[in-house]
């Protein structure tokens, strides 16, 4: 069986790094609250003139190195993003563009904080189906974009980022062993814009916390039990879990309920914010290139986010 192989990782952060301090200069916060609260000490901001696609397009290339391949070997460029440069067209064609992928089908696709997980199980498909030998998955946001700057319930939760992954299609034990993705609309409302394209707004991201995180912790314990289940391993079997980094307690808590020992969890919230479908790659990548995600070893990525979403990826390194 041709399985979806992990060659290269990329990844990018805006240079600019905004800490607690610096956000409670213009809102109603505190370091110690947010710290507590979020696990979060600091976010990336992209500059005014660095769109999605600029960020993206660092993550490709770096990936791209990484894989040791030419970006005219990439038969599909998919894109996860909530912030796209425009409209349309994709951003995923924008970055086609900007590395030369002449032979690629470039789409985008959007499921918020759980985009990466979407995309993780298309290119399964696309490489188990034999539709794609060679694929880059981006998660790439600017989702402080979005933010209400006067909101201190969400202004302080998010950052911009970009991480990407080559799959190629090969045989053997190493690749993605299973995916599981899950929707629920009856809760667009609880984390949403208040416009969108269609009522001719870009709209600004409104969120009840508080039932967020209730289902987080719900849907990303059953998301990672069932993926394993799927992939016939038991959680112990997981080397590393790569959650996504939305909130440092809802990380933990969801630890506790698997029984993932917190050695075994990759943490960057606290240094990137929720960077929304870039997370899971950012998280990825640090792991990847500072030697603790290893050849052989297997990795559990989930995430969580609005409509609501969610999912789950179980990958043999
Ligand atoms: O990818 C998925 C995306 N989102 C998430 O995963 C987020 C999930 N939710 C959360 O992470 C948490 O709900 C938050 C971090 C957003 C909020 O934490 P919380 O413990 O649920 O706080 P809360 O909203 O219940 O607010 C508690 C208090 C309130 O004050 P009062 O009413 O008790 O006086 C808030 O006004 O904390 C206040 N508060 C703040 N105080 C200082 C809310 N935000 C802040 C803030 N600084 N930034």
């Amino acid at each position: 069986m041709m399985r979806a192989q992990l060659i290269g990782v990329g990844a990018y952060l805006p240079p600019q790094r905004v800490d607690n301090a610096m956000l409670a200069e213009r809102l109603d916060t505190n370091d110690e609250w947010i710290r507590q609260r979020t696990g979060i000490a600091a976010r990336r901001i992209a500059a005014p003139e660095q769109l999605t696609s600029d960020l993206a397009t660092e993550a490709a290339r770096a990936a791209l190195k990484n894989a040791g391949i030419d970006a005219a070997a990439l038969d599909r460029i998919i894109v996860a993003t909530t912030t796209p440069d425009r409209t349309f067209p994709a951003t995923a064609a924008l970055v086609q563009a900007k590395i030369g992928a002449a032979n690629a089908a470039a789409f985008d696709i959007q499921a918020v904080c759980s985009g990466f997980l979407y995309g993780l199980s298309l290119v399964e498909a696309l490489i188990q189906s034999g539709q794609a030998k060679t694929v880059l998955l981006i998660g790439a946001e600017t989702m402080t974009r979005l933010l209400d700057w006067t909101d201190r319930g969400t202004a302080i939760l998010f950052g911009d980022g970009a991480g990407a992954f080559v799959f190629k299609a090969g045989q053997g034990d190493a690749g993605i062993l299973a995916t599981r993705i899950h929707s629920d609309g009856r809760h667009a409302g609880e984390l949403t814009t208040d416009g969108g394209a269609s009522q001719g707004t870009i709209g600004t991201l409104r969120m009840n916390g508080k039932e967020v995180f209730r289902h987080a912790v719900q849907n990303l314990s059953d998301v990672a039990m069932e993926t394993c289940a799927a992939a016939g391993l038991p959680l112990n079997a997981v080397d590393w879990l790569v959650p996504h980094q939305a909130n440092a307690r809802i990380i933990e808590q969801v630890a506790q309920r698997v029984g993932i020992p917190a050695e075994k969890i990759i943490v960057t919230v606290s240094e990137h914010g929720n960077t929304s479908a870039a997370s899971v790659p950012l998280a990825f990548a640090e792991a990847w290139y500072d030697g603790r995600i290893k050849p052989g070893q297997v990795v559990l990525c989930e995430a969580m986010g609005g409509g609501f979403t969610w999912g789950g990826c179980v990958l043999r390194i």
